[in-house]
């Protein structure tokens, strides 16, 4: 795996993916948003024994501070629709991916970092992380998923809030809130995404990903979430992990899945 603004670590079926431009407090630009995109959409499906993805940024002060505001000089209304549908695109491969995605949050999550980690299943929160949608303060509203993510973690009223007045939260209240899964002192917080991915990763892998794909359905107009777990549920049925887990139980053993 290469990639210009990018660093993958694959250890024991985790991998994990550092956004590399600290300088620029790991801002997302058209180069780091197409290595995204080669990531999750062509090569991490490939990986052998993939069992989750840590979403991390480098350096101490930010997962990501948004869009990259350099790029936005000259970006016309058509320029506006490509950037937006071009984000949509790789963050819901994100959401939508077959094994689980943790965001490590260390520091600032805005703007477009605040709706990257959104479309992780997990976030994982550092003391110092701080969330936001800053987008008013430049005469814009989030063009990356952030008005329709935040109410489904937060609800409407203070999703509202946060957009309109572009107002950071801190870790607590983004746990308080619901949007944060947990807090971890500062720089643990890649390994502690990495033992919830080691605890998920002794799971059944395919009903993970059913699990995935049937929680997602619920936030999909056109999708019933209802109908859509009998459909998942029937094929988890058909597999030998779900035969060797319903063994297991009865044998008083510890199951052994194969992802078969
Ligand atoms: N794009 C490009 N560069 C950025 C950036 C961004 N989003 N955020 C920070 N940087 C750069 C700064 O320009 C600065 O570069 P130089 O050293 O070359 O000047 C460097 O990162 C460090 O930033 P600061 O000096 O500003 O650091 P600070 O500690 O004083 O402030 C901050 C930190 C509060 C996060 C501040 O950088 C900031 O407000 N950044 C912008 C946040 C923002 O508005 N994000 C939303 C972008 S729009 C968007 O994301 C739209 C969408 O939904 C698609």
């Amino acid at each position: 795996m290469n990639y210009k603004n990018l660093m993958t670590d694959y250890e024991n079926g985790i991998l994990v993916v550092t956004i590399n431009r600290p300088k620029a407090l790991n801002a997302l630009n058209e180069q780091t948003l197409n290595d995204l995109r080669q990531l999750f959409q062509e090569d991490a499906p490939e990986l052998k024994g993939l069992r989750g993805v840590v979403l991390t940024g480098a350096g101490d002060k930010a997962f990501v501070a948004g869009a990259d505001i350099s790029e936005f000089t000259g970006l016309d209304a058509q320029g506006g629709l490509d950037m937006s549908q071009k984000g949509h695109d790789i963050f819901f491969s994100i959401e939508r991916f077959f094994r689980p995605v943790i965001a490590a949050v260390g520091g600032y999550a805005l703007g477009g970092g605040c709706e990257l980690a959104m479309s992780c299943h997990l976030r994982v929160a550092s003391e110092k992380a701080l969330f936001g949608q800053p987008e008013v303060n430049l005469g814009l509203i989030p063009g990356y998923g952030g008005t329709q993510r935040l109410i489904q973690y937060i609800g409407k009223g203070r999703a509202l809030e946060i957009l309109m007045t572009g107002d950071m939260i801190d870790a607590q209240k983004a746990l308080d809130w619901g949007l944060a899964n947990h807090v971890v002192s500062h720089g643990e917080e890649v390994n502690k995404s990495i033992e919830i991915l080691t605890k998920i990763a002794k799971k059944a892998p395919f009903a993970v990903s059913k699990t995935i794909a049937s929680v997602n359905a619920y936030f999909e107009s056109q999708k019933d979430g209802f109908e859509q777990e009998v459909i998942e549920f029937a094929q988890t049925v058909n597999t030998e992990d779900f035969k060797e887990g319903a063994a297991a139980f009865l044998e008083k053993r510890k199951a052994v899945f194969t992802g078969k």
